[in-house]
């Protein structure tokens, strides 16, 4: 059988090509499993995972639990706010502590960048990163992946487009390693103060223009403005930003093409989209998340995988 390259998933820029194939493929037998009727296969009855979130999530937090729980897993989540971190107990001392009770592998969100790797360092499981900071969000990227892949063919020659907050996105980082290593070409787009200084060192090019940057590509990958990371002076206020970098439907109808429109999501309805793009044809928002779930099963499923093969 096939196998991951690695351990962990701490981002996209410590596996390679054929670990995404990988995970892309298994994928797929998921995604039939989950349109059954019984939508549960018994393959991780043995394996436990704890979900611990020290920031606020939607779909990451609730589609790895039902991956888990597809995969018959035993699961346990934890939301830092509920948690005695509060009290002042450490990440290593509180992972250590939930390690105790048998847990195989622990699925981290975290506001540092870094976070999921210092743990791998640190405590004996397989970790997942559910996203660190502004730096990685692997899942994100896969399930993106996944998704372009099932409605273009292939991810291979196409022209991406990441519209919005570069500079403080996890999403868009994760997005441009694995886009680029499975051949797809990249380009940003957003107001230059939220363009990292160095992405044209990851071989990404920079359009302030959105209407060119539509114009040019297959598929626009329109990101949130990260408020809450956001240092105010960066920044046009967001009455400019909808007028610059917004994506309407009009827009979308003076395009002699038709393009494929994502969002990592939560939604800024009406800022960097409006309701009738995010609720159209051109949308693929939600099957971006239905994805989420068989993406993320492959990913327990072969880290899991690894951790019995070295039992
Ligand atoms: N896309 C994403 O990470 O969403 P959540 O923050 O709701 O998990």
């Amino acid at each position: 059988m096939k196998e991951l390259s690695v351990n962990h998933l701490l981002g996209i820029k410590y596996i390679n090509k054929n670990d995404i194939n990988l995970i892309l493929e298994t994928a797929d037998q998921f995604k039939e499993v989950i349109n059954r009727p019984i939508k549960k296969v018994p393959s991780l009855s043995d394996i436990t995972i704890a979900n611990i979130f020290f920031e606020n999530s939607t779909r990451t937090k609730l589609s790895f639990e039902l991956a888990q729980k597809r995969l018959s897993a035993d699961v346990m989540s934890f939301s830092s706010a509920q948690s005695s971190v509060k009290k002042g107990e450490t990440l290593i001392d509180t992972v250590n502590n939930i390690l105790a009770m048998k847990v195989d592998m622990v699925v981290m969100r975290h506001s540092s960048p870094g976070a999921a790797h210092f743990l791998s360092q640190h405590v004996n499981a397989s970790i997942v990163n559910a996203g660190d900071g502004a730096h990685e969000h692997p899942t994100q990227a896969l399930l993106d992946s996944y998704t372009i892949r099932e409605k273009l063919g292939e991810v291979a020659g196409k022209k991406i487009v990441i519209v919005g907050d570069i500079l403080h996105s996890r999403v868009a980082l994760s997005n441009i390693f694995a886009l680029q290593m499975q051949g797809a070409e990249v380009k940003v787009c957003g107001p230059k103060t939220l363009i990292p200084k160095y992405i044209n060192s990851l071989g990404v090019t920079y359009e302030p223009n959105l209407i060119k940057a539509l114009e040019w590509c297959d598929v626009a990958n329109m990101l949130r403005v990260q408020n809450e990371r956001l240092d105010v002076s960066y920044f046009p206020n967001t009455r400019e930003y909808t007028q610059q970098f917004g994506l309407t439907n009009e827009i979308l109808n003076n395009l002699n093409k038709e393009i494929v429109v994502m969002h990592p999501g939560p939604i800024n309805r009406g800022v960097e989209i409006t309701s009738d793009v995010a609720d159209g044809n051109h949308s693929v928002i939600l099957d971006q998340v239905e994805n989420g779930v068989a993406v993320r099963m492959a990913v327990i499923y072969l880290l899991a995988s690894k951790i019995k093969n070295r039992l």
